[in-house]
């Protein structure tokens, strides 16, 4: 391993090693005064392309642990004793140009909190992606409402929008876009169909801290939108969550929801709705206030790899990086996604493109599975509450309209990385894109191999 970081150092720039590897068929560069660096598949028992690991997160500096401490030492840790979480999710808010912030335990209870905001519950159908986190769902089946999923656009991973209007029924109440992987779904086309239909919109932006639809802030231009703050998220604070919206009554309903259904300025024992606890610690409302000083030079870092890897992998056949509309004028990165053709690599299955990828020591997945398949959904469906909502005829008629073949396929191709691969350097770039060939360029012999 050592000697290929020594050849690689003395060849110069990763890209010119990569070139060297890029001639089609099996094997080595044709130039052969070149040393190709790792010529063998790591898998095959070959130098891996990277040993270094790709930068650690979180990001912990010195004013993390200062504000953790702060709230350690006063006592206050529950946010109606303290100052931090309201002092977060105002500064979130203004960053994000909504005029109400209000932070949660967790993107779940964010959603969740803004579903019954809206009222929906039994009876409701709400609009969703099959391709997405598993809670987008989870939140209508806990209002007993039926999540009817509307087919992805390939070439964007998000929903497509062009398909939502025909999931349309009288039932329906509500839209969930997820804005997946830190692009933006089509909110033009999502925005539209809910003014004509009278829908209301949850933005889903649990993955898309910082990302633009039309240069305004996701989160911002349906009625509520929530963020995730758990740990894997660009903007991190172990678990924790939040909701902006620019209207009074819903950002009134979510605060007293959030608090057990109290009235705003009561922390005893009044209740004017029914609710929960779902409140942020002071701990997160700190940690969150110290992550947010790197937030956007971490966002700008991203980018500008994501753009270069993107480059890149457009040159290589059989890999197809997901398209973003022309109305997302950011994308926060989160995932980094794209399509794995295995009729460019051999026949190669994903499964194994994936191992073999990470055996280069790049680490990859294969993402979501279809949620509109899975076994949670009938297990829901077949509870005694939703069989007492919804009769055997309109179980059977919602099966019926449960299908989402595009979906289905890009479950099969799609392979990820994540958003911390993007945080240092652009010859990282270099070597994820020089993984990719050098598999590609002996898939042959990988594929009749039995690794
Ligand atoms: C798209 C999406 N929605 C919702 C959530 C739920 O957020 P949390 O894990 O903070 O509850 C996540 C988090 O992974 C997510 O990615």
């Amino acid at each position: 391993m050592k000697s290929n970081l020594t050849r690689r150092d003395f060849l110069g720039s990763a890209v010119g090693v990569a070139a060297g590897l890029s001639s089609p068929g099996l094997g080595f560069s044709k130039a052969p005064a070149k040393p190709a660096a790792g010529a063998g598949l790591a898998i095959l028992g070959g130098s891996p392309v990277r040993t270094k690991p790709f930068p650690s997160w979180p990001v912990i500096e010195q004013n993390d642990e200062k504000g953790w401490m702060q709230v350690l030492m006063t006592g206050k840790w529950n946010r109606l004793d303290g100052h931090f979480a309201r002092e977060f999710e105002t500064t979130w808010a203004r960053m994000l140009g909504a005029r109400y912030g209000l932070a949660t335990a967790s993107g779940t209870t964010a959603l969740l909190t803004s579903a019954n905001a809206l009222g929906i519950g039994p009876g409701d159908e709400v609009i969703v992606p099959p391709y997405t986190f598993v809670a987008t769902v989870n939140i209508v089946l806990m209002q007993h409402a039926l999540p009817v999923f509307v087919d992805t656009d390939p070439e964007t991973f998000q929903i497509d929008a062009r398909k939502i209007e025909a999931a349309i029924t009288p039932r329906t109440r509500c839209i969930i876009p997820v804005h997946l992987g830190g692009s933006a779904a089509d909110l033009d086309t999502i925005l539209d169909v809910a003014r004509r239909h009278n829908l209301s919109v949850i933005e889903d932006a649990c993955q898309a801290h910082l990302a633009e639809w039309r240069h305004k802030k996701v989160s911002t231009l349906g009625n509520l939108g929530c963020f995730s703050f758990q740990a894997s998220k660009n903007l991190n604070s172990g678990e924790g969550g939040a909701i902006l919206t620019n209207d009074e009554g819903l950002y009134e309903y979510c605060l007293s929801f959030h608090n057990q259904g109290r009235g705003r300025y009561n922390s005893g024992f009044g209740y004017v709705r029914n609710g929960a606890n779902f409140r942020m610690t002071e701990f997160q409302g700190a940690l969150l206030l110290q992550q947010l000083t790197r937030l956007e030079a971490q966002s700008r870092v991203r980018t500008e790899n994501a753009v270069y890897l993107t480059k890149l992998l457009r040159e290589i056949p059989g890999i197809s990086p997901a398209r973003m509309y022309d109305g997302c004028t950011r994308n926060a990165y989160h995932l980094y996604m794209f399509h794995y053709d295995s009729a460019h690599f051999a026949g190669l299955p994903r499964s194994r493109f994936l191992k073999a990828l990470s055996a280069e020591g790049v680490p990859a997945s294969g993402g979501y599975i279809p949620l509109n398949k899975e076994p949670f959904l009938k297990e829901a469906l077949s509870s005694r509450a939703f069989r007492a909502i919804y009769s055997a005829r309109e179980q059977a008629e919602y099966e019926e309209r449960n299908h989402c073949p595009e979906n289905d396929k890009l479950c099969e191709r799609a392979v990820w990385f994540t958003q911390t691969m993007f945080l240092g350097a652009r010859s990282d770039m270099d070597q994820i894109a020089e993984a990719i060939r050098k598999i590609q360029k002996q898939a042959g012999a990988l594929a009749r191999s039995q690794a």
